[in-house]
């Protein structure tokens, strides 16, 4: 996984928890890196894990919800790093039915290491979406986090089931459903 992941983590829980904390949790937690990540880099998935079951020690926020909060987290750093792919995009549907096609196929592009997820889409009438997430590593809440992300891009509410797909262990099924804005 990238380094400029890595590296917008610490972002985060240091905005939270405060520099020192942070050094101190890399000091404890059993990190191959040390938990000195640049932003070339590439380290497991594995480290990912360990610091947020770190941080959700120290905090008491569950590490599902820590990774959720961090996939609103990155979606704003997208923002802002690649405001390219959103340039042409309307609403949170236009992204999320962009992504297995044309953004993480530019992300490959730039990154032949990166370690991407893959996506299926399906409109379901004009308000619903179901999207449907295929990945060997644990980061279905990471993927709820990003989704919630983009519909606060675009000021859209919606509500988010997510189911597993029968034989199919690696994917998570997540149901958009677009409340009426009035
Ligand atoms: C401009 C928009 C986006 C950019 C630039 C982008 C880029 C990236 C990058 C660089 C990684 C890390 C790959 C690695 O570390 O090896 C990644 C991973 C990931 N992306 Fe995207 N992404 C974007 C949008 C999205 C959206 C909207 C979603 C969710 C619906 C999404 C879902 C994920 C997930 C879940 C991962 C973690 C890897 C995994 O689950 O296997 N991305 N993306």
């Amino acid at each position: 996984m990238k380094g400029s992941i890595f590296l917008e983590l610490l972002e985060m829980a240091e905005a939270n928890f405060g520099e020192e904390t942070v050094d101190r949790i890399l000091d404890s937690a059993e990190l191959e890196s040390r938990g000195a990540y640049t932003s070339v880099g590439t380290y497991s998935c594995k480290e990912l894990v360990t610091l947020v079951t770190a941080f959700s020690d120290h905090s008491g926020i569950a590490p599902n919800e820590l990774q959720r909060l961090f996939g609103h987290w990155m979606m704003t750093f997208f923002t802002k790093r690649y405001g390219v792919f959103f340039e042409d995009k309307h609403s949170a549907f236009d992204i999320l039915e962009a992504i297995e096609g044309e953004i993480h196929v530019e992300v490959r592009k730039l990154y032949p290491e990166a370690e991407l997820p893959s996506f299926s889409t399906q409109r379901i009438g004009g308000e619903q979406l179901e999207l449907v997430y295929t990945s060997p590593r644990p980061l279905a809440p990471f993927c709820k986090g990003l989704i919630e992300g983009c519909l606060e891009i675009y000021d859209q509410k919606a509500s988010i089931a997510a189911s597993a797909v029968p034989d199919a262990p690696q994917s998570t099924k997540f149901l958009i459903s677009l409340e009426n804005q009035t």
